[in-house]
């Protein structure tokens, strides 16, 4: 693995910084106190091709590797880290499997709108009773003639409230486990198809979710992705790129918290002189600076992996996990450093400590990352 970026990397890293900083940047803070769903900055994300990343241009995509993804998605959710999971979303867990599993049609019908921004995408895995036990969901697909009629329900949907296609994990067959799991691209405007009003969440404000409703929800035989049966393996290998995904994200707001921390040191001044020339300040971000660069060294390698069609899951759980737990330790680092301001809604410090807190938590919490790699571990 080359640790020098390509030509192309650079390319995207920095479109994707000036977009963050001009564009986002300036009105994270509102949108976030605000849950104001950014849709416009959704829309200029598929207008720079940053919605189908490493979806090849054939299919409405960018056509870049996936190591360029998470740099995207670092640069963006540095700025906001709302915007960071809307945009991974679309990119890795409505786009990935349809690029990766679906027919010709279904990539000219579903991928490519997806992939240009056109319309949006979200995943649905979780049920209210089956989070972390992915392979227990309720959600049913029972055969109707040439297609599938769902019943049941899926939570916490990232963009399920503006989405126009979900990706829906359902039990098409009972009694056989994980195995009885097929996935169906499902247009949210499918008769039957409903959803709850906006979750209210700790952080992420602007990047809403929701509940999903499915009430005989037919579905043609058409819109079946990969073969049935399948249906587990597609979301779980999802997982693995999604993740990469969510451990950018977690990267970009560590960033951002380091950043800020970083320059009230050197302006803050106590008993005499900045914060910056005291050793316990100094111990602090010389610790979150490592901890950055651990992250970002393990998310390029899961990534650079998956673009070189190598089973990442323990990489890519790896990077998740601690990607994740390091954001919590560096944005709680940067909120003590900022003292009393930094426990304020006037000062960052505090957003970028509530959003850290759900990336140990979705598309896998920090215990089923440690399942996953000591699976793999142990495996040899
Ligand atoms: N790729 C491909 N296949 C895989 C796989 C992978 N990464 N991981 C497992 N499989 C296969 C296995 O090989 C096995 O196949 P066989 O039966 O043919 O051998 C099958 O899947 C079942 O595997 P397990 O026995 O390991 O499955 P399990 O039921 O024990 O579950 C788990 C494993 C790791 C706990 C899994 O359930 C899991 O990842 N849970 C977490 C779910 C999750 O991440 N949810 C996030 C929801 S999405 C979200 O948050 C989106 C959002 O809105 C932001």
């Amino acid at each position: 693995m080359d640790l020098e970026l390509t030509q192309e990397q650079t390319l995207l890293q920095q479109t994707a910084r000036d977009f963050a900083t001009r564009e986002v940047e300036p009105r994270a803070k509102a949108l976030d106190h605000e849950g104001t769903w950014p849709g416009d900055l959704v829309k200029r994300l598929g207008e720079l091709g940053m919605m189908g990343i490493a979806i090849s241009s054939e299919y409405g995509g960018s056509g870049f590797d996936h190591v360029g993804y998470a740099l995207a998605i670092e640069e963006v959710s540095r700025a906001c880290a709302s915007l960071g999971v809307i945009m991974s979303v679309n990119n890795s867990l409505a786009c990935d499997p349809i690029a990766r599993h679906g027919s010709e049609a279904q990539k000219r019908e579903f991928l490519t709108p997806m992939a240009s921004g056109k319309l949006l995408g979200c995943f649905g895995l979780t049920e209210p009773t089956s989070g972390s036990d992915a392979s227990t969901m309720l959600t049913v697909a029972e055969r109707d003639g040439n297609g599938w009629v769902l019943n049941g329900s899926k939570n916490f949907i990232t963009n399920g409230p503006h989405a126009n296609l979900m990706l829906v994990f359902a039990m098409s067959r009972k009694n056989v486990g994980h195995k009885g799991i097929s996935a169906f691209i499902v247009p949210t405007t499918t008769p039957g198809f409903s959803t709850s009003k906006p979750d209210e969440k700790l952080g992420i404000h602007a990047a809403h979710s929701c509940t999903v409703f499915f009430d005989n929800c037919k579905v043609p035989d058409l819109q079946l992705l990969g073969p049935e049966g399948d249906g587990f393996k597609v979301a779980m290998g999802t997982l693995d790129g999604g993740r990469i995904g969510i451990a950018a994200q977690a990267l970009g707001i560590a960033r951002a918290a380091f950043e800020k921390a970083v320059a009230y040191s050197k302006e803050r001044k106590s008993f005499g002189s900045p914060l910056a020339d005291k050793q316990a300040i100094q111990f602090m971000l010389a610790d979150m600076a490592t901890d950055i660069d651990a992250a970002r060294l393990l998310i390029h390698r899961a990534a650079y992996m998956k673009d070189k069609k190598q089973r990442n899951t323990r990489e890519a759980a790896s990077a998740k996990l601690f990607a994740s737990e390091m954001a919590t330790r560096v944005t709680h680092k940067a909120l003590q450093i900022h003292g009393g301001l930094g426990y304020t809604r006037e000062c960052d410090a505090e957003r970028h400590y509530r959003d850290a807190r759900i990336t140990e938590i979705y598309e896998g919490t920090s215990e089923i990352m440690r399942i996953v790699i000591a699976a793999n571990v142990l495996k040899g």
